[in-house]
Protein backbone atom coordinates (compact mmCIF):
# COMPACT_ATOMS: atom_id res chain seq x y z
CA UNK A 1 0.00 0.00 0.00
CA UNK A 2 1.40 3.72 -1.07
CA UNK A 3 1.22 6.21 1.33
CA UNK A 4 -0.42 9.39 0.32
CA UNK A 5 0.62 12.45 2.16
CA UNK A 6 -1.79 14.62 2.38
CA UNK A 7 -5.07 14.48 -0.36
CA UNK A 8 -7.22 17.31 -2.01
CA UNK A 9 -9.49 17.48 0.87
CA UNK A 10 -7.69 18.15 3.95
CA UNK A 11 -4.34 20.50 2.22
CA UNK A 12 -4.40 23.46 3.71
CA UNK A 13 -6.16 26.55 2.36
CA UNK A 14 -3.40 28.68 0.89
CA UNK A 15 -2.19 25.60 -1.15
CA UNK A 16 -6.07 25.04 -2.02
CA UNK A 17 -6.49 28.18 -3.33
CA UNK A 18 -3.06 27.97 -5.36
CA UNK A 19 -4.24 24.41 -6.82
CA UNK A 20 -7.86 25.50 -7.72
CA UNK A 21 -6.13 29.02 -8.97
CA UNK A 22 -4.04 27.52 -11.21
CA UNK A 23 -6.94 25.45 -12.55
CA UNK A 24 -9.21 27.56 -13.01
CA UNK A 25 -7.24 29.60 -15.24
CA UNK A 26 -6.06 26.46 -17.09
CA UNK A 27 -9.43 25.61 -17.60
CA UNK A 28 -9.92 28.94 -18.91
CA UNK A 29 -7.26 28.74 -21.27
CA UNK A 30 -8.05 25.49 -22.23
CA UNK A 31 -11.51 26.74 -23.32
CA UNK A 32 -9.81 29.53 -25.66
CA UNK A 33 -7.84 27.35 -27.28
CA UNK A 34 -10.60 25.29 -28.24
CA UNK A 35 -12.37 28.59 -29.47
CA UNK A 36 -8.83 29.62 -31.18
CA UNK A 37 -8.75 26.00 -33.21
CA UNK A 38 -12.55 26.68 -34.35
CA UNK A 39 -12.06 30.35 -35.53
CA UNK A 40 -8.78 29.49 -37.53
CA UNK A 41 -8.52 25.63 -38.09
CA UNK A 42 -12.33 25.57 -38.11
CA UNK A 43 -12.38 27.56 -41.04
CA UNK A 44 -10.11 26.62 -43.39
CA UNK A 45 -12.92 24.48 -45.19
CA UNK A 46 -15.09 27.55 -45.21
CA UNK A 47 -17.62 25.95 -43.27
CA UNK A 48 -17.55 26.64 -39.37
CA UNK A 49 -16.78 23.63 -37.31
CA UNK A 50 -14.04 21.79 -36.76
CA UNK A 51 -13.91 19.15 -39.31
CA UNK A 52 -11.58 16.51 -40.92
CA UNK A 53 -11.61 18.35 -44.03
CA UNK A 54 -10.38 21.50 -42.16
CA UNK A 55 -7.14 19.30 -40.61
CA UNK A 56 -6.37 18.20 -44.53
CA UNK A 57 -6.41 21.58 -45.67
CA UNK A 58 -4.43 22.66 -42.87
CA UNK A 59 -1.46 20.57 -42.98
CA UNK A 60 -1.88 18.86 -46.29
CA UNK A 61 -2.99 21.48 -48.30
CA UNK A 62 -5.14 21.21 -51.76
CA UNK A 63 -2.91 20.19 -54.03
CA UNK A 64 -5.61 18.03 -55.62
CA UNK A 65 -6.50 21.29 -56.92
CA UNK A 66 -3.83 22.17 -58.61
CA UNK A 67 -2.64 25.96 -58.85
CA UNK A 68 -4.87 28.83 -59.44
CA UNK A 69 -3.38 29.12 -63.19
CA UNK A 70 -4.69 25.40 -64.03
CA UNK A 71 -7.85 26.00 -62.14
CA UNK A 72 -8.63 29.37 -64.12
CA UNK A 73 -8.08 27.70 -67.24
CA UNK A 74 -10.55 25.05 -66.75
CA UNK A 75 -13.12 27.27 -65.35
CA UNK A 76 -13.82 31.31 -66.14
CA UNK A 77 -10.73 31.61 -68.69
CA UNK A 78 -11.55 28.40 -70.39
CA UNK A 79 -12.83 30.29 -73.76
CA UNK A 80 -9.76 32.87 -73.95
CA UNK A 81 -7.46 30.82 -75.54
CA UNK A 82 -7.52 27.69 -78.18
CA UNK A 83 -7.93 24.94 -76.65
CA UNK A 84 -3.96 23.37 -78.10
CA UNK A 85 -2.63 26.97 -76.51
CA UNK A 86 -4.76 25.93 -73.11
CA UNK A 87 -3.28 22.17 -73.13
CA UNK A 88 0.12 23.77 -73.20
CA UNK A 89 -0.17 26.13 -70.50
CA UNK A 90 -1.73 23.28 -68.16
CA UNK A 91 0.89 20.81 -69.14
CA UNK A 92 3.38 23.34 -68.50
CA UNK A 93 2.04 24.60 -65.05
CA UNK A 94 1.67 20.72 -63.92
CA UNK A 95 5.17 19.86 -64.82
CA UNK A 96 7.22 22.40 -62.85
CA UNK A 97 7.02 25.65 -64.92
CA UNK A 98 10.08 25.52 -66.46
CA UNK A 99 11.81 29.01 -67.36
CA UNK A 100 12.69 27.31 -70.71
CA UNK A 101 10.08 26.78 -71.78
CA UNK A 102 8.59 30.19 -70.74
CA UNK A 103 10.95 31.67 -72.31
CA UNK A 104 10.29 29.17 -75.58
CA UNK A 105 6.28 29.29 -75.97
CA UNK A 106 4.65 30.02 -72.99
CA UNK A 107 5.43 33.96 -72.70
CA UNK A 108 4.68 34.16 -76.26
CA UNK A 109 1.10 32.79 -75.58
CA UNK A 110 0.50 34.93 -73.10
CA UNK A 111 1.21 38.01 -74.38
CA UNK A 112 -1.11 36.83 -77.21
CA UNK A 113 -3.90 35.51 -75.51
CA UNK A 114 -3.70 36.96 -71.96
CA UNK A 115 -2.05 40.30 -72.10
CA UNK A 116 -4.78 42.19 -73.73
CA UNK A 117 -7.00 42.12 -70.67
CA UNK A 118 -4.28 40.94 -68.30
CA UNK A 119 -1.46 43.22 -68.91
CA UNK A 120 -4.16 46.49 -69.28
CA UNK A 121 -6.64 45.64 -66.47
CA UNK A 122 -5.26 47.33 -63.34
CA UNK A 123 -7.91 44.49 -60.72
CA UNK A 124 -6.33 41.30 -62.48
CA UNK A 125 -3.00 40.42 -62.40
CA UNK A 126 -0.80 40.97 -65.56
CA UNK A 127 0.51 37.45 -66.28
CA UNK A 128 3.35 38.58 -68.48
CA UNK A 129 5.44 39.60 -65.04
CA UNK A 130 6.83 36.09 -63.86
CA UNK A 131 6.39 37.08 -60.29
CA UNK A 132 2.87 37.33 -61.12
CA UNK A 133 2.55 34.23 -62.94
CA UNK A 134 4.36 32.92 -59.95
CA UNK A 135 1.52 33.40 -57.71
CA UNK A 136 -0.91 31.51 -59.55
CA UNK A 137 0.83 29.04 -60.05
CA UNK A 138 1.11 28.29 -56.26
CA UNK A 139 -0.19 25.14 -55.83
CA UNK A 140 -1.58 24.94 -51.52
CA UNK A 141 0.48 22.48 -49.66
CA UNK A 142 -0.86 23.27 -46.28
CA UNK A 143 1.39 24.82 -43.86
CA UNK A 144 5.01 25.30 -44.25
CA UNK A 145 7.25 22.62 -42.86
CA UNK A 146 8.92 25.34 -40.86
CA UNK A 147 5.75 26.77 -39.29
CA UNK A 148 5.06 23.23 -38.34
CA UNK A 149 8.50 22.55 -36.71
CA UNK A 150 8.13 26.21 -34.68
CA UNK A 151 4.18 25.35 -33.88
CA UNK A 152 5.30 21.57 -33.03
CA UNK A 153 8.10 22.45 -30.68
CA UNK A 154 5.67 25.61 -29.03
CA UNK A 155 3.23 22.86 -28.68
CA UNK A 156 5.03 19.81 -26.56
CA UNK A 157 6.94 21.90 -24.29
CA UNK A 158 4.13 24.24 -23.87
CA UNK A 159 1.31 21.67 -23.34
CA UNK A 160 3.50 19.21 -21.19
CA UNK A 161 3.96 21.74 -18.51
CA UNK A 162 0.32 22.64 -18.47
CA UNK A 163 -0.46 18.27 -18.55
CA UNK A 164 2.14 18.46 -15.86
CA UNK A 165 0.80 20.54 -12.97
CA UNK A 166 -3.02 19.48 -13.80
CA UNK A 167 -1.33 15.65 -13.14
CA UNK A 168 0.50 16.44 -10.38
CA UNK A 169 -2.36 18.14 -8.69
CA UNK A 170 -4.78 14.69 -9.61
CA UNK A 171 -2.28 12.69 -7.70
CA UNK A 172 -3.41 13.71 -4.37
CA UNK A 173 -7.46 13.20 -5.55
CA UNK A 174 -8.68 10.07 -3.23
CA UNK A 175 -10.88 7.31 -3.93
CA UNK A 176 -9.51 6.17 -7.25
CA UNK A 177 -7.50 3.53 -7.34
CA UNK A 178 -3.87 4.17 -8.36
CA UNK A 179 -3.54 2.63 -11.89
CA UNK A 180 -6.83 4.72 -12.61
CA UNK A 181 -5.14 7.54 -11.86
CA UNK A 182 -1.87 6.50 -13.35
CA UNK A 183 -3.90 5.83 -17.07
CA UNK A 184 -5.88 9.05 -16.57
CA UNK A 185 -2.70 11.12 -15.73
CA UNK A 186 -0.33 9.53 -18.71
CA UNK A 187 -3.53 10.07 -21.30
CA UNK A 188 -2.68 13.25 -21.73
CA UNK A 189 0.82 12.83 -22.60
CA UNK A 190 0.05 10.29 -24.92
CA UNK A 191 -2.67 12.22 -26.62
CA UNK A 192 -0.31 15.17 -26.84
CA UNK A 193 2.45 13.02 -28.82
CA UNK A 194 -0.36 11.51 -31.84
CA UNK A 195 -1.55 14.90 -31.75
CA UNK A 196 1.59 16.48 -32.79
CA UNK A 197 2.65 12.91 -34.74
CA UNK A 198 -0.55 13.25 -36.88
CA UNK A 199 0.02 17.07 -38.14
CA UNK A 200 2.96 15.72 -39.65
CA UNK A 201 1.47 12.26 -40.83
CA UNK A 202 -1.09 14.74 -42.44
CA UNK A 203 1.08 16.57 -44.41
CA UNK A 204 2.55 13.27 -45.95
CA UNK A 205 -1.07 11.54 -45.94
CA UNK A 206 -4.55 13.08 -45.58
CA UNK A 207 -6.19 9.73 -44.28
CA UNK A 208 -3.66 10.85 -41.02
CA UNK A 209 -6.50 13.94 -40.18
CA UNK A 210 -8.43 12.13 -38.40
CA UNK A 211 -5.50 11.46 -35.47
CA UNK A 212 -5.12 15.19 -34.77
CA UNK A 213 -8.81 15.42 -33.96
CA UNK A 214 -8.34 11.98 -32.00
CA UNK A 215 -5.53 13.77 -30.52
CA UNK A 216 -6.88 17.17 -29.19
CA UNK A 217 -10.09 15.33 -28.14
CA UNK A 218 -8.59 12.99 -25.81
CA UNK A 219 -6.05 15.07 -24.03
CA UNK A 220 -9.01 18.03 -23.55
CA UNK A 221 -11.18 14.90 -22.02
CA UNK A 222 -8.70 13.40 -19.84
CA UNK A 223 -7.50 16.76 -18.50
CA UNK A 224 -11.03 18.39 -18.25
CA UNK A 225 -11.87 15.00 -15.96
CA UNK A 226 -8.61 16.12 -13.99
CA UNK A 227 -9.65 19.34 -13.30
CA UNK A 228 -13.38 19.09 -12.02
CA UNK A 229 -12.32 15.93 -9.86
CA UNK A 230 -9.50 17.99 -8.43
CA UNK A 231 -11.80 21.03 -8.08
CA UNK A 232 -14.66 18.85 -6.33
CA UNK A 233 -12.66 17.20 -3.85
CA UNK A 234 -10.81 20.38 -3.04
CA UNK A 235 -14.23 22.79 -2.04
CA UNK A 236 -17.21 20.37 -1.62
CA UNK A 237 -16.51 17.13 0.90
CA UNK A 238 -15.00 19.90 3.32
CA UNK A 239 -17.86 21.81 2.83
CA UNK A 240 -20.54 18.98 3.55
CA UNK A 241 -18.37 18.17 6.60
CA UNK A 242 -18.67 21.13 8.23
CA UNK A 243 -22.60 21.64 7.50
CA UNK A 244 -23.93 17.73 7.00
CA UNK A 245 -27.15 17.25 5.81
CA UNK A 246 -27.50 14.87 8.86
CA UNK A 247 -25.58 14.45 12.14
CA UNK A 248 -22.64 12.64 11.73
CA UNK A 249 -22.68 8.71 12.81
CA UNK A 250 -19.92 9.40 15.73
CA UNK A 251 -21.78 12.22 16.83
CA UNK A 252 -24.07 9.75 19.11
C1 LIG B 1 -11.30 38.94 -71.91
C2 LIG B 1 -10.35 39.34 -70.88
C3 LIG B 1 -9.44 38.22 -70.35
C4 LIG B 1 -8.61 37.41 -71.05
C5 LIG B 1 -8.36 37.36 -72.57
C6 LIG B 1 -7.95 36.56 -70.06
N1 LIG B 1 -8.40 36.86 -68.81
FE1 LIG B 1 -7.84 35.91 -67.10
N2 LIG B 1 -9.10 37.13 -66.03
C7 LIG B 1 -9.93 38.08 -66.58
C8 LIG B 1 -10.78 38.63 -65.53
C9 LIG B 1 -11.83 39.72 -65.72
C10 LIG B 1 -10.42 37.98 -64.35
C11 LIG B 1 -11.02 38.14 -62.94
C12 LIG B 1 -12.31 37.35 -62.82
C13 LIG B 1 -12.07 35.86 -62.68
O1 LIG B 1 -11.24 35.46 -61.85
O2 LIG B 1 -12.72 35.09 -63.41
C14 LIG B 1 -9.36 37.03 -64.69
C15 LIG B 1 -8.73 36.20 -63.79
C16 LIG B 1 -7.73 35.31 -64.10
C17 LIG B 1 -7.00 34.55 -63.16
C18 LIG B 1 -7.17 34.61 -61.64
C19 LIG B 1 -6.32 35.74 -61.11
C20 LIG B 1 -6.39 35.89 -59.62
O3 LIG B 1 -5.34 36.13 -58.99
O4 LIG B 1 -7.51 35.80 -59.08
C21 LIG B 1 -6.11 33.79 -63.84
C22 LIG B 1 -5.10 32.80 -63.28
C23 LIG B 1 -6.30 34.08 -65.24
N3 LIG B 1 -7.29 35.01 -65.35
C24 LIG B 1 -5.60 33.50 -66.26
C25 LIG B 1 -5.72 33.85 -67.59
C26 LIG B 1 -4.93 33.26 -68.65
C27 LIG B 1 -3.85 32.23 -68.46
C28 LIG B 1 -5.31 33.86 -69.80
C29 LIG B 1 -4.78 33.62 -71.19
C30 LIG B 1 -4.96 32.27 -71.69
C31 LIG B 1 -6.36 34.80 -69.46
N4 LIG B 1 -6.58 34.77 -68.12
C32 LIG B 1 -7.03 35.58 -70.41
C33 LIG B 1 -9.99 38.48 -67.92
C34 LIG B 1 -9.32 37.87 -68.94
Amino acid sequence: MEIQRFTLSNVALPLKTLFSGYLLVVGLGLLFAGAQIMLTHGMADGKIGLSVDDIVYSYYGKRDEGSKLVAKLNGSMKDNAPPEVRMAMIKWAETGASPEQWDNRISMDVDQYCSPCHANISTIPDLSNPAEMKKVLAVDEGQPMATMTRVSHIHLFGISFIFFFIGWIFTYATGIAPLHKAILISVPFAFLIIDVLAWWLTKLNPGFAWFVIIGGFGYSLAATIMIFTSLYQMWIPPLRKNHPASPPADAR
